[in-house]
């Protein structure tokens, strides 16, 4: 990598592979979920991985690259240790709790590559590009305030008790 154009391009195929590892985690998470409206936010969270997937897809469309050719290795650590939690787990509120314990880690991470990726974009000059980040990056904070939201009420009350 020579300069922060070739840096930024690394880091979208580095994002893209990481949504991609999401789109087929999500499923096996809201398979698991034993709270309805848990269940609903992986569902609606794994429509909305998949548009974030797509505007990646566009963007380095825009930038004549393929979006593909990297694995996200922190992506893949987290979602192993999510398939493990769930072996492992046999309690219903545990499951729920960790869970979301789980998911709040892989929203923290892709909040931080979509803040630095909005970051470069705009540095770069790339205003139209900084803005699509941007909407991905409002969307990872909605949904870790949802699980934030699903954590407090109840279930990890459920899971004291
Ligand atoms: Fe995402």
């Amino acid at each position: 990598m020579k300069n922060l154009e070739q840096l930024f391009i690394h880091q979208l195929k580095d994002l893209f592979s990481a949504e991609s590892q999401l789109v087929d985690a999500l499923p096996k998470m809201a398979k698991k979920a034993t709270d309805s409206k848990l269940r609903k936010a992986f569902e609606d969270h794994l429509e909305e991985t998949k548009v974030q997937k797509k505007r990646i897809e566009e963007i380095c469309k825009e930038f004549n690259v393929s979006p593909s050719g990297e694995k996200c290795k922190a992506m893949e650590g987290l979602i192993k240790e999510a398939e493990h939690f769930m072996e492992e787990v046999q309690d219903e509120n545990v499951m729920d709790a960790g869970l979301i314990a789980e998911a709040q880690r892989v929203e923290y991470y892709e909040i931080s590559g979509y803040g630095t990726a909005v970051r470069y974009a705009k540095e770069l000059g790339h205003k139209e590009v900084a803005k699509k980040l941007q909407e991905t990056l409002d969307e990872e904070y909605a949904a870790d305030n949802k699980l934030d939201k699903l954590a407090e009420t109840r279930l990890n009350k459920a899971a004291l008790s």
